[in-house]
């Protein structure tokens, strides 16, 4: 993968403020304006650092610092750091989700990078969405770049109880909805959930994506585990500035670095760690972006085959911070052995093998070798059938096992409001052997495919101290949540898929080890209800929201724009 080494006139940057034109003349003179002579950046690779920090984000309180970390490292390795604000994509805040703005960043990304005078950049995110977003935008520009993971934060503690970010707040306010718990112990948990800058502290969708953009090779090794306030977070930023500025000259791109084979480790890596849902709806989507297939039978394999090696929250019994100090990703990685192809590259120059090689394991209860391993497959398993004809997915790792094969009675809500409405009226007729249905919550249909998926269980049933049933939606589900949640139905009940047609008592079946999710009502049957089925609202039909319905995929290819897939030439600007 070896390139010629770039010379200071074959520099993006060039282009803009290199010779006499005079856009050239314009563009030096300029930059004056903000403090900059032309001997501080000529013939420098300049940088961009695509920041995704906002007050609205909770999870990246510490990019102002680090920015300066960031910039600090490119200084040194006598590049020119300039920082870029983009859409910031709070979890928390942002409504009605952030999968609906994940594509938004990423076309932000890209037109960002294509539109400056950028020879490499460095990617900050961390906070669930901004990570897939991030590495799409940048895959599709392909110009060097590295990631800097925002990081966990640090451990919740309450009342000498750990607790775990999103995972604990469900079960408490589970609780508070039986009425065993107050108000004043719900707040009081979240008030010492959250004790630091960094990411949920879960193997949530955040803590997932950052190990697998590591496992990628888009990170320094080790980057994706460090906390978000240790000291060694700071260190890594400041590396990663300096690393950039040598990727450029090396000219080493996005995909040289996520092939093939380093998406079917990040797959692998995915399994082991049981990472969130969410993880395979980004991966398929970035995958897109570098014309790289995913099919979803490729994860199941994979997951058929790949251990389950980290006791994490919500389907283990640890914290990131455990994960820090137990070895990290690296540690995990090295365990896996075999199952992992060493010989893919990384942003660093080294193959991810030679990243984890002397890695090893502190501590066997958070971060178990194979033959200790928590299960033999993987977390997250692909499901078919005719309720899902394009698959769907569940995490059996945070699910009650005993619902894994389950035939039961369908509970319909049209949508979330008519659940919200209904979930929790005395007369519903539900019995811990229904399964609940939540039609109209997908990509197109809510839109945005919100994390609804965890439907929450009747009243009247938590009163009898049932605490999981199956629940199966075209939406997704926090990667902090649990329980036995069927998700990602594709397609999805607004454009017309099997789901839509569930009626209040059809008879379902999941079978978690038979790969299957079949509804059963006979064939005649459905064609009578497909006749006479209508979408349930209409589509928007402006702004930013119109735009993503009418160009989204379903979930099984990712959720991204059809137009932003890979295959169609990027032009550079032109600059007159
Ligand atoms: Fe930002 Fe969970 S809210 S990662």
């Amino acid at each position: 993968m070896s390139k010629p080494r770039k010379s200071p006139d074959e520099l993006r940057s060039h282009r803009w403020f290199g010779g006499e034109s005079m856009r050239a003349f314009s563009h030096r003179g300029r930059w004056r304006q903000l403090g900059f002579e032309p001997e501080d950046y000529s013939g420098k690779p300049i940088i961009g650092i695509v920041n995704t920090w906002s007050e609205m984000n909770t999870c990246h309180g510490h990019f102002p610092e680090r920015v300066q970390a960031v910039k600090r490292g490119v200084l040194q390795a006598g590049g020119f750091p300039i920082e870029l604000p983009a859409i910031s994509l709070g979890e928390i805040l942002m409504k009605p989700t952030t999968m609906l703005y994940r594509n938004l960043l990423a076309l932000e990304t890209e037109e960002l990078l294509r539109s400056y005078p950028i020879d490499g950049a460095v990617l900050m995110g961390g906070c669930d969405k901004t990570t897939p977003g991030l590495l799409m935008g940048a895959s599709s520009m392909n110009i060097p770049s590295i990631y800097v993971p925002a990081g966990p934060m640090l451990r919740g503690f309450w009342n000498g109880e750990t607790l775990g970010s999103g995972t604990d707040h469900w079960k408490y306010y589970t609780e508070f909805r039986a009425g065993k718990v107050s108000a004043e112990t719900v707040d009081e948990v979240l008030a010492g959930t959250a004790r630091s800058a960094g990411t949920c502290m879960t193997m949530g969708t955040a803590s997932t994506m950052m190990s697998l953009a590591e496992t990628l090779g888009m990170t320094l090794p080790g980057a994706s585990s460090i906390p978000a306030p240790d000291s060694n977070h700071a260190v890594m930023a400041t590396a990663s500035g300096r690393r950039i500025v040598e990727m450029v000259w090396a000219d080493i791109t996005p995909s040289d670095i996520m092939t093939q084979a380093a998406f079917e480790n990040a797959i692998t890596v995915d399994m082991a760690i049981g990472g969130s849902t969410n993880a395979i709806i980004h991966l398929v989507a970035m995958a897109g972006r570098l014309q790289v297939e995913l099919p979803l039978t490729r994860f199941d394999e994979i997951s058929r085959t790949t251990p389950w090696l980290a006791n994490i929250r919500p389907s283990g019994a640890y914290l990131m911070e455990d994960f820090y100090y137990a070895g990290g990703l690296r540690a995990l990685m090295n365990a896996l052995g075999d199952l992992l192809d060493g010989s893919c590259m990384t942003v660093g120059g080294t193959t991810l093998g030679e990243t984890y090689a002397d890695a090893v394991i502190h501590n066997e209860d958070v971060i178990r070798p194979m033959n200790k391993a928590l299960s033999p497959d993987g977390g997250t398993v692909v499901l078919f059938g005719n309720l899902a004809p394009d698959g769907c997915v569940i995490k059996q790792s945070a699910a009650d096992p005993a619902l894994l094969n389950h035939t039961g009675p369908a509970v319909v809500f049209r949508d979330r409001a008519d659940m919200e409405a209904r979930v929790d009226d005395p007369d519903l007729e539900v019995t811990p052997d229904s399964v609940l249905i939540l039609q109209n919550a997908g990509p197109v249909g809510a839109p945005g495919m919100p994390e609804w998926g965890l439907l929450p269980i009747p009243k009247k049933i938590l009163e009898q101290g049932v605490r999981d049933m199956v629940r199966i939606s075209d939406a997704r589900m926090s990667g902090t949540s649990y329980g036995t949640c069927v998700l990602h139905v594709a397609p999805e009940a607004h454009i017309g898929g099997p789901l839509g047609l569930v009626e209040d008592g059809d008879l379902i079946t999941l079978d978690v080890e038979g790969r299957i999710l079949n509804l059963h009502v006979d064939a005649a049957e459905l064609d009578r209800r497909r006749e006479v089925w209508k979408p349930h609202r209409t589509t928007p039909d402006r702004g930013y929201v119109a735009m993503y319905a009418q160009h989204v995929t379903q979930a099984n290819r990712g959720c991204d724009f059809d137009y932003l897939q890979a295959g169609a030439r990027i032009d550079e600007p032109e600059i007159f």
